[in-house]
């Protein structure tokens, strides 16, 4: 019996010490099977009582419920000791620190084409232009009749069209039909426009040239507009958009549609008028197209040429653009590629 008795005391200091030298629930789960299991040890000692002097079993029977209710709750009280480590650590790993900046959410930008525009409506606002917005589908006879190009004129190879399924409907080639339709609104009042817009062109896509591309047209009509106001006006402009001290030409040019007609240049942005490849080597760059609105176009918008007078220029954004940042492949515009995008 003695025998028996010191077994079971030291099974349980064993045991005991197995238990708290767990450190996980896996290790926790093997020590219990190997001390309190089924075929645990001391399950192994319990069985021997059965060979003992029934008047000592009580005894004995007492001690080892006692060990085996203490390892028990030893087992209880590391479960939770485990327990609370882990949760600790969970909660130092899962911290999340309040006091840390944001991370950057990624966001759009404006297209350098939309950017230039209001660039370029924003100062002809200052200047007193309203932006008047004209229809993309035009009529063949808005795009060119009006505009004093006949049908079979040399000068529609200016414009190569797409044309629609529908007789005499097209895709604008230039932002003019439009000077037509804001002079049928205003007619007989004075107008000072600016018409921004998509222009379409059925030509072969290369560096220099897309099928569809942006043109701001500008319309000064009155009782007393003069090649004077058409010149100071666009100088003003470039002074504007280019710098003060940019300097400007005019050189002759020609349009059905106005007369006389010009052509402006500004000093090159690039060299500054050194010349570079972007000017190629002139130093000038053209930016637009301008002239005195033509008699016959007037009188198509319902002023009298012998009282009203009027200019109207065009000029094409993207290329603006270009030339500012010396990009060479107009195609980059619509091909949506973010590397390029995202330089703006
Ligand atoms: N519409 C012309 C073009 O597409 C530009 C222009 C507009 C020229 C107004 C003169 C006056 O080339």
């Amino acid at each position: 019996m003695e025998h028996i008795l010191q077994q079971l005391t030291s099974l349980g200091a064993e045991a005991q010490r197995a238990l708290q030298g767990a450190a996980n629930q896996a290790a926790l789960e093997q020590v219990r099977v190997r001390y309190l299991g089924r075929k645990g040890a001391l399950a192994a000692i319990l069985r021997e009582l059965a060979d003992l002097d029934p008047a000592e079993r009580p005894a004995i029977g007492k001690v080892a419920n006692e060990v085996k209710q203490r390892l028990e709750a030893a087992l209880a009280a590391q479960r939770e000791a485990i327990e609370a480590v882990a949760q600790q650590a969970a909660v130092v790993a899962e911290r999340v620190d309040v006091t840390l900046p944001g991370r950057p959410v990624p966001m759009g930008r404006l297209h350098p084409s939309t950017r230039i525009l209001r660039r370029i409506c924003q100062i002809w606002s200052d200047m007193g232009f309203q932006v008047y917005r004209s229809r993309d589908v035009e009529t063949e006879e808005m795009n060119f009749e009006l505009l004093n190009i006949p049908a079979h004129h040399p000068a529609r190879d200016m414009w190569d069209t797409f044309y629609t399924t529908t007789e005499g409907m097209l895709l604008r080639t230039h932002t003019s039909p439009g000077q037509i339709r804001a002079m049928r609104q205003y007619c007989p009042e004075p107008i000072r426009v600016i018409l921004p817009g998509m222009c379409y062109r059925y030509e072969q896509i290369t560096a220099r040239s897309e099928i569809q591309f942006h043109q701001v047209e500008g319309l000064a009509v009155g009782r007393h507009v003069t090649m004077t106001d058409l010149k100071g006006t666009l100088v003003d402009f470039a002074h504007r958009m280019f710098g003060a001290d940019r300097k400007v030409r005019f050189r002759a040019s020609h349009f059905p549609f106005t007369e006389p007609s010009a052509e402006m240049d500004v000093e090159c942005i690039i060299c500054e008028g050194q010349g570079c490849v972007v000017c190629k080597q002139s130093g000038w760059l053209e930016i637009l197209g301008c002239g005195m609105v033509h008699p016959e176009v007037l009188r198509n918008g319902g002023y009298d040429p012998a009282v009203f007078s009027g200019f109207a220029f065009g000029m094409g954004p993207e290329r603006i653009t270009m030339l500012k940042h010396g990009i060479e492949d107009i195609r980059y515009f619509w091909a949506n590629d973010l590397r390029f995008l995202e330089q703006f």
